[in-house]
């Protein structure tokens, strides 16, 4: 079998992930709605393998890390202490002829001038003004910007207004971990935590991101697992040493993502909230961009939303009894920037030789989707050798009825066996179970496997402890 390792691009993504009903533009029969995504069946069934891999990863493996699901409006008042109210923005500039507005750390990092949104509206308009002439509007291709300003990025909303004004708006959070700070009192006195330990959460969160580009990478309501690890702040740099030591071994060991498409980025601008930033890269199609940040945030957001609102945040040791405000170490990333790196790596085309029913050999080519077998859409598919044998109908039914309680199964009886094994390929589907007539005398189906195209017998009776096996969930 030989891979043609040609990286898949955006395009073929794009339109694999609708062909196959992965992802769709939101509002599309309203002609789509700008970096809103929905995904699809098989997507839907994805991104639920995503957060579980990584729920079991963070909360279910570490007995010292507790979950939560804080709600997506908090009061006004988190989003002022925070900062986020002041200082949550991108530098944004008009295109003095058509009037688009645009990113302008994106505008300079297209013609390869290092820039990010961290740094200041002046720094911005430095790097703007040196290289007047050569930043180009992304619509007309006119060369002429007004100042970047700063365009606060929290998406406002009217929850509980009644006025029909905006005067007083209420956010939607722009990070899930505001609502992991503002529990952390309550998970103390209820969960029989002790530093160090930590508190988990997905859910989305939602930002005014100007530029809508490179698909579900940017989206404007998405997906965060976030962990926030309280540690006594002598102890925050060796837990921030571990904390990207094990993410990094998630997505390579875990994850099963290609090492060669991973690698670090220490930020040199830091966020206003964190005293150390690194973030792990993927080598999306569009090359290395951040798949996770891991930030040590010391004891900032605790000390901030203490002094707002006057609640005691600080922690005392049972032991030791000293007190003190804990510092806190997280790490987050997003379900579509996951989904989108487990999508590019996994996306194969290879060349293979097949042999007819005479012996003569031919090249043929299939696209595969060499995902994980726990995060794949559809972990076995069961078909009838044929669509009109109502005996070979009947015991895939039943088969596959007995398999659907144990995993995400599919029932196919569409054209061919051969088409029906590259439509699984396609979505990455590990196991194919097909029922013939030697299943009718002796009870045994075969079993294909997706990555070495072997097929095998295996008797229905033994099917629940082969796939126990196989699908090993670990
Ligand atoms: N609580 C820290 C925080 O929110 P961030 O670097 O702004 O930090 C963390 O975001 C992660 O959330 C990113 O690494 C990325 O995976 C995901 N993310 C951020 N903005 C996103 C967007 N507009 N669309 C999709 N994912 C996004």
């Amino acid at each position: 079998m030989e891979n043609t390792a040609k990286k898949v691009t955006m395009e073929e993504l794009v339109a694999f992930c609708k062909r196959r009903g992965f992802v769709f533009a939101s509002s599309e029969i309203y002609g789509g709605f700008a970096a809103v995504y929905d995904y699809g069946p098989y997507g839907t069934e994805l991104a639920k393998n995503i957060r579980q891999a990584w729920w079991k990863e963070m909360v279910q493996l570490n007995p010292n890390i507790v979950g939560l699901d804080s709600s997506i409006f908090m009061s006004p008042k988190v989003w002022e202490a925070s900062g986020h109210v002041g200082g949550f923005s991108d530098p944004l500039a008009e295109c003095k002829k058509c009037h688009t507005r645009a990113r302008v750390d994106h505008l300079l990092e297209d013609i390869g001038v290092f820039a990010d949104e961290k740094m200041s509206d002046d720094q911005i308009n430095t790097l703007l003004k040196e290289n007047e002439g050569k930043v180009s509007c992304p619509k007309c291709g006119q060369k002429d910007f007004s100042e970047a300003k700063s365009f606060n990025l929290l998406v406002k909303s009217n929850l509980g207004n009644f006025m029909g004004d905006m005067e007083d708006p209420v956010y939607l959070r722009g990070e899930t971990c505001q609502g992991i700070y503002i529990n952390y009192k309550n998970v103390v006195d209820t969960a029989r935590v002790k530093i160090p330990f930590g508190i988990a959460q997905i859910g989305k969160a939602f930002r005014n991101e100007i530029t809508a580009r490179q698909f579900i990478f940017r989206k404007r309501e998405f997906e965060q697992m976030e962990m926030q690890y309280f540690v006594h702040p002598e102890a925050a740099a060796e837990a921030y040493g571990q904390w990207r030591e094990k993410r990094w071994s998630y997505y390579v060991d875990t994850l099963g993502l290609k090492k060669e498409n991973l690698k670090w980025h220490e930020h040199e601008n830091l966020v206003f909230y964190a005293k150390a930033a690194w973030d792990i890269e993927y080598n999306f199609p569009f090359g290395f961009k951040e798949l996770e940040g891991v930030h040590n945030r010391g004891d900032y957001d605790l000390t901030t939303h203490m002094e707002n609102s006057g609640a005691q945040l600080s922690y005392r040791d049972p032991k030791t009894n000293e007190e003190y405000v804990p510092h806190v170490v997280e790490t987050s990333v997003g379900v579509d920037r996951t989904f989108l790196a487990v999508l590019t790596d996994a996306y194969t085309v290879e060349e293979f030789e097949k042999e007819d029913g005479e012996g003569k050999k031919s090249i043929d080519s299939r696209t595969v989707l060499k995902i994980p077998k726990k995060l794949a859409p559809v972990k076995i598919a069961v078909f009838p050798l044929l669509k009109n044998k109502s005996d070979l109908v009947a015991k895939a039914k039943e088969v596959f009825a007995e398999l659907a309680h144990l995993y995400v199964c599919e029932f196919d009886d569409n054209g061919n066996v051969g088409k029906r094994y590259r439509r699984q390929d396609e979505i990455g589907t590990p196991y194919c179970v097909t029922i013939d007539f030697d299943t009718l005398e002796d009870d045994t189906v075969t079993v294909r496997d997706r990555d070495t195209m072997t097929q095998e017998k295996v008797e229905i009776k033994s099917l629940e402890s082969y796939f126990r096996t196989k699908l090993n969930q670990k």
